[in-house]
């Protein structure tokens, strides 16, 4: 295995799009920032030197970071900010991820320019569980305000009600030939009859789960989250931010010019309808169409489309590639997701009947702490964190009905994390809820672990009925998982990593209410089993 040494210089960098100019913040001068490519189980030794008037952090979205998650990156999870005019190393030691991931600042909203893909390659080159492609293509699919993304923030902090919508989604950074100003960068990925790409897409979009489709080609999907997946065909894909998904297209179609484009799926509130573009282009000797001919996305509210896309997912599961499901489970956790409302001292806020609103798990909602919750956990520092995070919701009662219990009006502040055993087995069940009258997908993420997605369904988690349907033969290995609005998703994973691992809702605006825990895997007691010591540049608190 090898390690690649780089430097990710953070800066405010000029950047035009949609007719307007603005400063955002890059990794090396770029947007999106650099794709990283290494081979299954190298090393990353990568230096953050952050050269920009904001704070920043890295988090290297699906990388385990086994017994080392000093380099995970979560602001005032894992690690304080790097301040402006700092530098911190991090090192990534990759272990059996295989495919697309992705890297992203973890810092307030700075995620939105701040990220870029990683590709790990198998170690035996093309030795891919699927036909070898001529080409491989990073697709990342991302967000654009016109204003500033601080102020963005800043203005939803402010308002109480959701964010501002931006002003346009983007395909590799570009808003396509659908927008002013944009066409002669749109981005064009030129293909020759006959050959066949390997897509490695990333949803890098900060509030909504993406459809994505090429007109007049079918996709095979062959990967997401960092593992293979038993290969299916489709015509279009369903994203949840934070997912990665690696598909197949053969340009089999007469040689023309065809459209790709995405568009949000979101079922209530304000989000942006545009769609973005870009371009497939066939080699050769043809008059082009004036205009490409566009897809057919599905609709912004047809949940059974994005539903039913991921709920097709299979692990390889054979000879060389095992699962590893757990059957025996020691932890069993109930955790509900919900919007939440609280009070508004003048009732201006901008939530439902003038209320303010925030997010929950358990009724709990995340109050970041003064000190990272890994320094205040590995030095005993108290009184930062309580070790209570509740392992079911305050008591049942209807998650998914119109009534709502007014003692879940107003959901409680708290620092409480959830402490596990090493080598636990743990299966949690995501329940969505239709508190504050929104039942919404949540796209949940777990840091430090990837998961089996057992099984899920639509309305109440019935602990009798549902698991005996649990796929324990083939179910696909994930980082992040859409839980279907009003609806549930079980998960099994082993606490094998000791650390500090946060898990929350993908949705920018929702981990910004609170829809966020932690759990602490304690250390085993094998001699590698245990958390290893942090880097000498690390960022205290
Ligand atoms: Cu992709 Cu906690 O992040
Ligand atoms: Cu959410």
């Amino acid at each position: 295995a090898k390690t690649h040494h780089q430097t990710f210089v953070v800066s405010d960098t000029p950047y035009s799009r949609l007719c307007s100019n603005k400063s955002i913040l890059t990794v090396n001068g770029k947007f999106p920032g650099p794709t990283i490519r290494v081979t299954e189980g190298d090393t990353i030794a990568i230096v953050v030197a952050n050269r920009a008037k904001e704070n920043i952090t890295i988090h290297w979205h699906g990388v385990k970071q086994p017994r080392y998650p000093w380099s995970d990156g979560p602001e005032y999870i894992t690690q304080c900010p790097i301040r402006p005019g700092t530098n911190f190393s991090q090192k990534i030691v990759l272990s059996d991820e295989i495919g697309t991931m992705w890297w992203h600042a973890h810092s307030d909203w700075s995620r939105a320019t701040v990220h870029g893909a990683l590709i790990v390659y198998p170690r035996i080159k093309n030795d891919y569980p699927f036909p070898v492609p001529d080409e491989e293509v990073p697709i990342i699919i991302g967000e654009w305000w016109k204003s500033d993304v601080f102020a963005v923030l800043n203005e939803f902090l402010a308002s109480g009600g959701g964010p501002n919508i931006s002003d346009a989604y983007m395909i590799n950074g570009q808003p396509g030939d659908l927008f002013p100003c944009s066409k002669k960068d749109t981005f064009k990925l030129k293909v020759e009859q006959g050959k066949r790409y390997l897509i490695r897409m990333v949803n890098a979009v900060m509030n909504n789960i993406m459809f994505f489709r090429i007109a007049g080609h079918n996709v095979t999907i062959v990967g997401s989250d960092g593992a293979y997946l038993k290969p299916f065909t489709s015509n279009y894909i369903a994203i949840s931010p934070g997912q990665t998904i690696d598909f197949l297209f053969v340009a089999d179609q007469n040689p023309s010019h065809y459209y790709m484009a995405s568009r949000a799926y979101a079922v209530v509130g304000d989000f942006n309808s545009n769609t973005t573009t870009a371009r497939v282009e066939y080699a050769g000797n043809y008059t082009p169409p004036a205009s490409p001919e566009l897809p057919t996305l599905p609709n912004f509210t047809d949940t059974a489309a994005s539903v039913n896309f991921t709920a097709q997912f299979r692990s390889l599961a054979y000879e060389n590639h095992p699962i590893n499901v757990p059957l025996d489970v020691t932890t069993k956790l109930l955790f509900t997701l919900s919007i939440n409302t609280r009070n508004c001292p003048n009732s201006d806020c901008g939530g439902p009947d003038g209320n303010r609103l925030l997010a929950s798990v358990n009724n709990i909602t995340w109050q970041s702490p003064g000190i990272a919750i890994l320094q205040a956990y590995y030095q005993s520092v108290n009184g930062v964190f309580e070790d209570n995070f509740p392992s079911n919701p305050p008591f049942p009662f209807n998650y998914t009905a119109d009534f709502v219990p007014q003692d879940l009006w107003e959901p409680q502040n708290g620092t409480r994390v959830r402490m596990l055993d090493f080598n636990a087995t743990v299966e949690l069940v995501f329940q969505g809820t239709s508190t504050a009258r929104s039942p919404l997908d949540h796209p949940m993420h777990l840091h430090g672990h990837s998961f089996y997605v057992v099984g899920w369904g639509y309305g109440n988690f019935n602990s009798t009925r549902d698991p005996p349907n649990y796929n324990l033969i083939d179910p696909p290995l994930q980082n992040t998982i859409a839980v279907p609005r009003a609806g549930w998703t079980a998960i099994r994973f082993v606490a094998n990593n000791p650390g500090v691992w946060l898990m929350h809702c993908h949705f920018e605006r929702h981990i910004t209410w609170g829809m966020e825990m932690t759990f602490i895997t304690r250390n085993g007691k094998g001699p590698n089993d245990t958390m290893l010591p942090p880097p000498s540049d690390f960022p205290m608190c």
